[in-house]
């Protein structure tokens, strides 16, 4: 656990402190921030913070300057007078405050429990989202009639947390409970498709006979809808007219007179206008009734567009609701989902980094790779009759090469769903890896570049695993904007899509462009060039840009990482033919064996050669 001033971070848990309030910080803000503060008082140039973040890509320095402000803005630091964070132009950066090493967070009783996260109802890491939807049940008693919407990434546990919020109301209010279901498709064959089905749920509860009886009187056409009673005969002349959403607002406020009536619409994105009418019209009226609607939807498959982005945006000003916007679970609520699943305190070593770092704290993605964990052996209980505690078998899989048919599934349909020319765009971006500059998307995609940075921009406000995250000047001179992937994951599916012989195409493209925009200054893209001729499959030009990386490492007295790119070099020498393969081989040899005289002359400890494989893009 690192101190400074009011902050502690937890390392191990991967999280930050402000006193006793738990800031969770995503993944990679995180690691910056980690970082920095164990590395306080020296220059952190912007290759060294690079090279630790993102060791096996090349990423433009631009993209740390989004982190950083993000970061800022979370510890309240001001650039112009840094007390944590300071600039310094065009080098890096210094984390300037004092640090103190208070120990791991188990020494300190206290921090334990702070680093558990509470379980609500078998919610868990919702506490503060509980603990508001309490506050406005307690207004709801009252008769302030309230509007909620639960937004957020699918699978992030909208339907999860509105589930448990419903049996609090249950419990606290005796409230009567009813949830339409909006379907994607049905919302154009069938108008107030999830509102009559939370009517039908009403009409089948335990106050089922008073909401007939309140509908026949007030808002028969809506009855009718329903369907009509066995017994009932009389075809009652209002019940032929037009279903007026009026009278509806009114029959449910009769009916929350009594109770609190909570009415539940699970996935608004699907939902047609006239549903979001009568959401509007129902938040909208004056007067006071115990009536709460409960709505969710995935941020992620809705537009910008979407009328249900001007509604939300119009009640917010109007403050006629409230919004849940759910983040991802931070690395200890993962680890006691874990272990609730498992039914066992003590994980195996690292699992729960394992499935964070996969599932990025998304609680659908954290269950769906535990069950790929156990159904392909990788996690086995120990015991004669398997009945013992859950071990680690195997080492646990490399995701970066293929992403489990499960998990695959789950995001396939959203990428699916996307029209055409945009999951073209995210295919192309998905060669670049976690960040992605539009240049190389225009390159790949041969298209013009301010309009791929405009579709990008689209994009990256309308879904929730895609970022804008900076932009930088090229050599040429001009701006370039960066995106980058929030999820690993998806990008791995986008990648795996598409077929071998595209791909290769796609980054042969970027290979060449890189070339083109960094004309003169080759040494300083060589890497991230052979990267893209290596999965290109251009073995030649692979080896060249190799050699070139290896000769601008030798000029930096990096040695060993010379040698290391040369050894890459020989290995996928291979692949040339005969007679290509034995000139370039003899060149090669000479210069790795000047590289290994330069890391004996320089009396540096060899470093272990790490291992390369990783870095090279899986074909
Ligand atoms: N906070 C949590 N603690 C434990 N399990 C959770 C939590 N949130 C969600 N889950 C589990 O994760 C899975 C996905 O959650 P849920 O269905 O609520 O997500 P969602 O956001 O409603 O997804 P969608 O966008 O598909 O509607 C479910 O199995 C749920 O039980
Ligand atoms: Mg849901």
């Amino acid at each position: 656990m690192k101190q400074f001033e009011s902050f502690r971070l937890d390392t191990s848990n991967e999280c930050l402190w402000q006193n006793k309030a738990q800031i969770n910080l995503p993944p990679k803000p995180f690691a910056v921030l980690r970082y920095l503060v164990e590395n306080p008082g020296r220059l952190i140039t912007h290759d060294e913070l690079l090279d630790a973040l993102w060791p096996e890509t090349y990423v433009q320095p631009q993209v740390l300057r989004t982190y950083m402000l993000d970061l800022r803005k979370v510890l309240g630091d001001d650039p112009a007078r840094p007390r944590f964070i300071q600039t310094l132009p065009k080098r890096g950066y210094c984390f300037v405050a004092l640090v103190a090493d208070t120990g791991a967070p188990e020494s300190g009783a206290a921090y334990i429990s702070e680093a558990q996260p509470a379980v609500f109802d078998g919610v868990v890491g919702r506490e503060q989202e509980l603990i508001r939807l309490k506050t406005l049940a307690q207004a709801l008693a009252c008769g302030q009639r309230q509007t909620v919407f639960v937004t957020g990434a699918t699978g992030i546990g909208k339907t999860a947390l509105v589930e448990a919020a419903c049996r609090q109301m249950i419990a606290m209010l005796s409230a009567n409970v009813a949830c339409g279901q909006c379907v994607e498709g049905l919302s154009k064959k069938e108008d107030y498709y999830a509102v009559t089905e939370a009517l039908r749920q009403l009409r089948a509860s335990a106050c089922g006979e008073m909401a007939t009886r309140i509908l026949a009187s007030i808002a028969p056409a809506w009855l009718a809808a329903l369907g009509r009673e066995p017994e009932s005969t009389t075809v009652d002349a209002r019940s032929m007219q037009p279903k007026a959403p009026g009278d509806l607002c009114r029959a449910l406020e009769e009916l929350a007179k009594e109770k609190a009536l909570v009415l539940v619409f699970e996935d608004l994105q699907w939902a047609n206008d006239s549903t979001l009418e009568l959401i509007s019209a129902l938040a909208r009226r004056r007067t006071p009734a115990k009536l709460m609607v409960l709505a969710t939807y995935s941020s992620h498959c809705t537009s910008a567009e979407h009328p249900l982005k001007a509604l939300k945006q119009d009640l917010v000003l109007h403050r006629q609701c409230a919004e849940l916007a759910l983040a991802p679970l931070a690395k200890t609520a993962v680890r006691q989902v874990l272990s609730r699943e498992l039914e066992q305190e003590m994980l195996p070593p690292g699992l729960d980094t394992f499935v964070y770092r996969h599932s990025e704290g998304n609680p659908l993605f954290v269950l769906a790779l535990l069950r790929h964990l156990i159904s392909e052996h990788f996690l086995m209980r120990d015991g004669a009759d398997g009945s013992g505690r859950w071990e680690q078998r195997a080492p646990f899989p490399d995701m970066e090469t293929g992403v489990p048919q499960e998990l695959e599934q789950l995001i396939d349909p959203e990428i699916e769903r996307l029209p055409p020319t945009e999951q073209r765009i995210l295919e192309a971006a998905s060669l670049m890896r976690v960040v992605f500059p539009a240049w190389a998307v225009a390159a790949v995609l041969e298209q013009d570049r301010t309009e791929i940075e405009e579709a990008c921009d689209k994009l990256a406000r309308r879904l929730c695993f895609v970022h804008r995250a900076g932009h930088d000047e090229l050599p040429d001179g001009t701006r370039s904007d960066f995106y980058a992937f929030a999820h690993g994951l998806y990008r791995e599916v986008l990648y795996q899509k598409q077929t071998a012989s595209r791909r290769a195409k796609g980054h042969m493209r970027i290979a060449e462009r890189l070339g083109e925009l960094f004309a003169g200054r080759e040494d300083n893209v060589a890497r991230e060039m052979a990267m893209h001729y290596e999965a290109a499959g251009n073995w030649k030009r692979a080896t060249t840009a190799l050699r070139t990386a290896a000769r601008h490492a030798h000029q930096r007295q990096a040695h060993a990482e010379a040698a290391q790119l040369l050894q890459h070099g020989l290995a996928i020498s291979e692949n040339l033919n005969e007679a290509e393969r034995r000139v370039i081989e003899q060149e090669i040899q000479s210069e790795l064996e000047m590289a290994r005289g330069a890391m004996e002359g320089a009396k540096q400890p060899p470093k272990p050669p790490e291992e390369i494989d990783g870095f090279w893009m899986g074909t």
